[in-house]
């Protein structure tokens, strides 16, 4: 297949745009921008169309989708019911960086949610996003746009490294602002429950619709024989092909390990400023008390490790607060779950 690359002038390009919710509206499969990653978006109403995202991302068919509207009222059509504490996070946070779980509707096919009876929708800030959605006339369902246990891309260039020939069009909108992919939240368990911490963070969330609880798959690996509360949380994810190793504790601590164990297949990837610590591949992760400027850049630096052949990154440690929960969680699933106190 021949993949289509769109750069829309502005999101008030209308001749990309339709270009793009035209592919969409006849079935096809088409990555867009997002603030947070980019999406590999279909008609979340056409089953056949949606499955081509699966195969297009190898993704397990256990993992659900995210639905993508562009208005608030969209929402209605796609759920059971719209709950109080739902309204005020849209109020609040839509568009934006949130996706938020909650009985779906009959009309939402089950390939979408992989059979489960609920169903996660977002409304993205993003121009382009929501210009496309428009365009298009239908829910998007999109996940991010990488092969399934990638770094999710940030740039058209990651979407086409990993999709090129496997989908029908790429549109281009620069690099994504926040970095990670959103928060998840589920408003269908007795107490609201974060599943996927990202730009929006549980302080905001409480603040917001109060109590709140963090799924405990956010930190931990999942026992053996336990069944996830979002099947995304079970796998492998956002994997370089170098093992990452995560190294908790100062700075001193973290020179120190690094020189010992370190050799010309490894690489570092510390806060801006430290760079001159070391000797050999170094990558920057945004600054050190500045979770998002650490969102931004995490993925792309993942992906950079693989392009420099690197076998073994040392990753330094951020902060698990406000955003940096999100970071933390990215960085825990690339490593596996390794961490080292340093
Ligand atoms: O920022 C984002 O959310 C991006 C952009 C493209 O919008 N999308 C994204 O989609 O990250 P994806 O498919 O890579 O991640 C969706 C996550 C998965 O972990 C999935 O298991 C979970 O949301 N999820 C989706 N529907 C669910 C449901 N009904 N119940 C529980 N978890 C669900
Ligand atoms: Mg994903």
């Amino acid at each position: 297949m021949n993949t289509l690359f769109l750069k829309p002038a502005s999101p008030d390009d209308k001749k990309t745009i339709d270009k793009a919710a035209d592919i969409i509206k006849s079935g096809g499969v088409v990555a867009i921008p997002t603030e947070t990653v980019y999406g590999l978006a279909a008609n979340a109403l056409c089953p056949e169309a949606v499955k081509k995202i699966f195969i297009a991302k190898g993704r397990p068919q256990d993992n659900p989708l995210i639905v993508h509207i562009s208005r608030f009222d969209e929402i209605y059509p796609l759920v059971k019911d719209v709950p109080e504490k739902a309204i005020k996070l849209a109020e609040k946070f839509w568009p934006g960086p949130l996706t938020v779980i909650l009985p779906k509707a009959d009309v939402i096919p089950d390939v979408v949610t992989c059979g489960q009876k609920t169903v996660a929708v977002r409304m993205p800030s993003h121009k382009i996003a929501s210009a496309i959605i428009r365009a298009s006339g239908v829910p998007l369902a999109a996940p991010s746009a990488n092969i399934s246990g990638r770094p999710s891309p940030t740039t058209a260039e990651h979407v086409l490294h990993d999709l090129d020939g496997k989908i029908d069009a790429i549109v281009d909108g620069g690099e994504c602002d926040v970095g990670v992919e959103s928060t998840v939240i589920t408003l269908c368990t007795p107490v609201p429950r974060l599943l996927r911490p990202g730009g929006i963070t549980l302080e905001q969330l409480r603040e917001t619709i109060g109590d709140v609880e963090a799924d405990r798959a956010i930190y931990d690996p999942l026992p053996e024989g336990v069944k996830p509360s979002s099947p995304g949380m079970k796998y492998k994810h956002y994997s370089p092909e170098a093992k990452v190793v995560i190294l908790k504790g100062a700075l001193e601590g973290f020179i120190d390990y690094v020189n010992k164990n370190g050799d010309d297949t490894s690489a570092v990837l510390c806060f801006e400023g430290e760079e001159k610590y070391f000797s050999g591949t170094v990558l920057t992760y945004g600054k050190k008390d500045d979770p998002s400027s650490q969102a931004h850049e995490i993925f792309n630096k993942l992906r950079l490790a693989d392009e420099k052949k690197i076998k073994k990154v040392f990753a330094r440690c951020p902060s698990e607060s406000g955003v940096g929960m999100a970071v933390y969680n990215r960085l825990l699933r690339a490593a596996a779950f390794t961490v080292e106190e340093v």
